[in-house]
């Protein structure tokens, strides 16, 4: 599964989406862990994760985080619904299997709902795991 057709992509942009995505799989992928410090998102589409994660971070000084997709109308939607929070979101359009930054420089990786369209899945993995600080 590649890419998202014209229809997938505008209803990952969607309020509902952002509805079930964030009451169902964000308290599901996440675990119970609270993400603070400098966090990566990948494929993070139109922002919902991002937004919430920074909505509830209790330490909102020291949490920033980093949306990155490789469909520039889903890094122009992260940056419109993001720009809220001022310094603590950056978007950055970014291939998951060659992200532009440096090793070690993230504190967390997140991705939510995106894999499966990566056909070179270990290749991203393999990316996640350089730009994390370990
Ligand atoms: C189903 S959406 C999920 C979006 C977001 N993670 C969320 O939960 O709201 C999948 C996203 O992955 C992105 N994507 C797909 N393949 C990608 C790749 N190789 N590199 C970066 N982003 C990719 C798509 O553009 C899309 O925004």
């Amino acid at each position: 599964m590649p890419s998202m057709s014209q229809v997938e992509a505008l209803f990952c942009r969607s309020a509902p989406w952002e509805t079930a995505t964030s009451r169902w799989v964000l308290p599901w992928a996440l675990q119970g862990v609270q993400p603070n410090g400098a966090l990566l998102e990948i494929g993070g589409g139109g922002g919902a994760m991002a937004a919430h994660i920074l909505a509830a971070s209790p330490e909102p000084q020291t949490t920033t985080i980093t949306v990155t997709d490789f469909d520039p109308r889903m890094v122009t939607a992260a940056q419109d619904r993001l720009r809220a929070f001022g310094d603590r979101a950056h978007t950055r359009v970014a291939y998951a299997t060659a992200l532009p930054f440096a090793d070690g420089q993230f504190d967390m990786v997140v991705s939510f709902i995106m894999l499966h369209h990566v056909v070179d899945w270990e290749q991203a993995l393999a990316e996640a795991v350089r730009v994390l600080y370990l």
